[in-house]
């Protein structure tokens, strides 16, 4: 398990005021969970991963989550709203820790929302934020709640990348090639900068190619910061992939109108939280990593996997593992 915080020493402050987080997706694969709980307050543990969104924000500076909402998924922003009567119940019965928790979410940022009011993509849930942001904002991040980067502070990096660079930068995994039809990929160069040596210059994107057709095998991680430009670009880009508006077209728009786009390439790890299968392994790291829960998963987990093995190994006839 890689330690969700980066580096607290390294970390500098992006410029970036506002993070828009996209939270208006039906959690199809989910359902029937997400009939009524949106899949953005599904817990990693305790915490919904919105919050941890909503604190990798904050800790990179920002002071606005613009969230992203459908109609009927109301529930994502009660979330970040305070709940006196539980508070006043919780302290009450002398649980401070967990009132402390309760709040957290309230304090951690301001969250402004805006409703995407028919499914029409990521380019469009980015595109209906725009109202929020404060004219002299020249540029805004994007952060994918489906998507945990660890270790966090990824963002930090993007800032210093486009302090030095300007232009929009994104995060970037290196994916084994079977694996980036799922994503946006980068058609990259090296960048020779000193200094710069996790940061390569994107010549072009495209979103979710066959793995014969794909540029690259460095895959987009959920993490954008953008010059506000991307907004004029996603005006005018047409339906792309499935036949809704992808930041991706919006990003190869701007590459191809000459302004600067790098990725950093994340020595790290990302958890998906946008599918069962994802959810599940980052419920097992953070359930390993928290002291309460850590000691007795891992005794299950060792015990579980040991029983398996062995019941394979019985039912093996070459005895293999026995
Ligand atoms: C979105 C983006 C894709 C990106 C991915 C990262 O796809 O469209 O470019 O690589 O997030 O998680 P989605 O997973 O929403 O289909």
């Amino acid at each position: 398990m890689i330690s969700p915080d980066a580096d607290p020493s390294k970390a500098t402050r992006t410029s970036v005021r506002t993070v828009i987080v996209p939270a208006a997706g039906m959690g199809t694969r989910f359902l029937p969970a997400t009939k009524t709980v949106p899949k953005e307050l599904l817990p990693v543990v305790d915490t919904p991963g919105i919050e941890m969104i909503a604190e990798e924000a904050a800790a990179a500076g920002a002071t606005r989550l613009a969230v992203v909402t459908a109609p009927h998924k109301e529930g994502v922003l009660g979330h970040f709203r305070p709940r006196p009567d539980l508070e006043e119940t919780l302290r009450e019965r002398g649980k401070d820790a967990i009132a402390d928790k309760v709040n957290r979410a309230c304090e951690v940022i301001t969250v402004a929302p805006v409703v995407q009011e028919r499914p029409l993509g990521l380019g469009h849930a980015v595109l209906v934020a725009e109202e929020l942001l404060d004219a002299d904002e020249d540029a805004v991040a994007v952060m994918l709640p489906d998507d945990l980067v660890l270790p966090r502070g990824v963002m930090d990096r993007m800032a210093e990348v486009r302090a030095r660079f300007g232009g929009s930068v994104l995060c970037a995994l290196e994916l084994p090639r079977e694996e980036v039809s799922s994503y946006g990929v980068f058609d990259i160069a090296d960048c020779a900068e000193e200094g710069f040596a996790d940061v390569k210059r994107v010549r072009g994107m495209v979103e979710k190619p066959e793995p014969a057709e794909a540029p690259s095998n460095f895959a987009a991680v959920g993490r954008y910061l953008l010059d506000r430009a991307v907004f004029d670009a996603l005006r005018a880009i047409p339906r792309g992939k499935g036949g809704e508006y992808q930041l991706t077209d919006a990003i190869e728009a701007l590459i191809e109108d000459g302004h600067p786009v790098h990725v950093v390439v994340h020595d790290g790890f990302r958890h998906d939280l946008g599918n069962p299968g994802g959810f599940i392994r980052a419920c097992v790291d953070f359930g390993l990593a928290a002291p309460e829960y850590g000691p007795g998963l891992r005794r299950y987990l060792q015990a579980r996997l040991a029983e398996d093995d062995t019941a394979a190994a019985r039912d093996d006839g070459s005895g293999r593992g026995a």
